[in-house]
């Protein structure tokens, strides 16, 4: 609508599987601003998959990459954009994000087992995905929340649902 101001940037975090892409492109629909992904812009950037740079050269080596392409984008986007799930790791992103609009879409250990699946059939050569999940929550969950300013529960939601959900938190 004429006189609407233009949308500040919106910074999606959270754990992998949690849906920050669908509902990042269904927020930036709604808002009608771009999506932007720097797990996106790392595969870009570097020609190879994530999982390419994490077996070829480690997360260390990766977390690098990742820090510089958050900064780029934070600088550069004005729609919302999507962190990876760890890139909440390192502490000068967090300093970034420090000041910025960060919407942290959370979901419980057991709605995260549930949508990323319990692994190979073979349980003495599958690592335990629950345990795994309840590792990551736990070292993440407190960095997360100190860096948002709003908490979306996307438990037992649609993505669509979701997007509503952060649209009146915003
Ligand atoms: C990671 C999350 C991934 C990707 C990489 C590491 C993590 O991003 O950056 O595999 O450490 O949680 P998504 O959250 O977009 O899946």
């Amino acid at each position: 609508e004429p006189g609407h101001p233009v949308s500040p940037l919106i910074v999606l975090v959270g754990p992998m599987g949690v849906g920050k892409s669908t509902v990042g492109h269904l927020l930036a629909e709604r808002l009608g601003v771009a999506y932007r992904d720097t797990d996106d812009d790392i595969v870009a950037a570097e020609g190879r998959t994530i999982a390419d740079i994490f077996v070829d050269e480690g997360e260390p080596a990766f977390r690098a990459i990742e820090k510089r392409a958050v900064r780029t984008a934070l600088t550069e986007h004005d729609g919302v954009l999507a962190l990876g799930g760890g890139a909440i790791l390192d502490p000068d992103t967090r300093e970034l994000l420090t000041g910025q609009r960060v919407v942290y879409l959370s979901m419980q250990v057991e709605e995260a087992v549930r949508r990323t699946g319990l692994g190979v059939a073979r349980p003495l050569l599958a690592v335990n995905p629950r345990k795994q999940w309840r590792e990551l929550m736990e070292a993440r969950r407190h960095l997360y929340e100190e860096a948002a300013t709003a908490v979306v529960p996307t438990d037992g939601r649609t993505p669509e649902e979701v997007t509503e959900a952060a649209l009146d938190a915003l």
